[in-house]
């Protein structure tokens, strides 16, 4: 007989974090976000989603960076699970566990990665079995930047950053991540960056850093890596000024802060390159933690699905 999905007892999703290699900051719209044009990257950084059947909704957060993370209902992966069943109509409930290995607040999306993991492991869960493009529309009501966190990879992104086009992109490239114990708050960090531009023009790419993409070679695309809310981020949080000059006293290539920050990111040659820098930035003290990572890795992807056993 064909196993049928809605016995699935337990689901586990992973999803990456990410760095934004170009980050440029417009207006915002009637709404209030800011119009974006960027290009993410997923890095191999990942939170887990243990999904299980139940009756209502529950979630437990666990994992090295679970610091801040809600355990109650504003719990973004719990709010994806809960908009899924809403308009799928389905009856179930899940009992969610994430297994966090992204940075809590601090501009890698790990939040936004805890959603797209949920989605899709209810959907299989649940057998809602929707398709990709109307899991990336539930995403986007979610938040700006979970529909990334579903494809993963390098990526364009227009609109709030939630429209997205793949980037011809080659290559591995290799990341130390800079970490800060206290996050810093994205709403903040954009309305610090109005004030700084109080009447910015439409943002744009600029086409070298497309070329650079193309060309994989980590040299390149360093020359091309920008951030429009460095300035807010070090004006809120003035040690990250300290922890982007520690970078350019080491062989790095480029270092910028990721996203919103307070994460900085660091571009290195190679693998051995990046675990040494890590080490001399260990060792400088300013940052909580050093990771390394290296991307483009793929979307949120199932790594596990467990199915009712058969009555004896
Ligand atoms: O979409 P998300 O919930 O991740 O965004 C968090 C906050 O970041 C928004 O409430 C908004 O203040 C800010 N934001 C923005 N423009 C964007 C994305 C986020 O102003 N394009």
């Amino acid at each position: 007989m064909a196993p049928d999905p809605a016995k699935l007892t337990r689901v586990v999703v992973r999803a990456p974090g990410k760095v934004n290699l170009a980050l440029r900051v417009g207006p915002r719209d009637e709404a209030g976000y800011h119009r974006l044009a960027t290009v993410f990257q997923a890095v191999s950084l990942y939170e887990d989603v243990h999904a299980e059947v139940a009756e209502g909704f529950s979630v437990e957060v666990t994992g090295r960076h679970h610091g801040a993370t809600p355990g109650d209902a504003t719990n973004i992966a719990l709010q994806a699970a809960r908009l899924l069943a809403d308009s799928t109509g389905v009856e179930h409930g899940a009992h969610l566990r994430i297994e966090k290995g992204v940075p809590v607040a601090g501009g890698m999306a790990g939040g936004s990665a805890d959603a797209a993991a949920a989605l899709v492991a209810c959907d299989l869960l649940w057998g809602t079995g929707l398709a990709r493009d109307e899991l990336a529309e539930l995403a986007a009501e979610l938040g700006a930047d979970v529909p990334f966190a579903l494809t993963g990879l390098t990526a364009v992104g227009t609109g709030r950053g939630d429209i997205l086009a793949p980037a011809l992109a080659r290559g591995e490239h290799h990341w130390v991540l800079a970490l800060q114990d206290e996050g810093l708050s994205t709403p903040a960090v954009f309305s610090r960056w109005d004030e700084l531009h109080p009447a910015p023009p439409d943002p744009e790419l600029d086409e070298g850093l497309m070329a650079a993409l193309l060309s994989g070679r980590s040299e390149v695309l360093a020359e091309h890596l920008a951030n429009d809310l460095q300035e807010a981020a070090c004006d809120l949080r003035p040690k990250l000024g300290e922890v982007l000059a520690a970078f350019a006293d080491t062989s790095a290539l480029a270092a910028i802060v990721s996203g919103s920050g307070p994460t900085v990111a660091a571009l290195a040659s190679t693998g051995p390159a990046a675990r040494q820098i890590a080490t001399t930035i260990r060792e400088g003290g300013l940052a909580s933690e050093v990771l390394v990572a290296s991307g483009p890795v793929s979307g949120a992807r199932v790594v596990e699905a467990t199915r009712q056993r058969p009555q004896s």
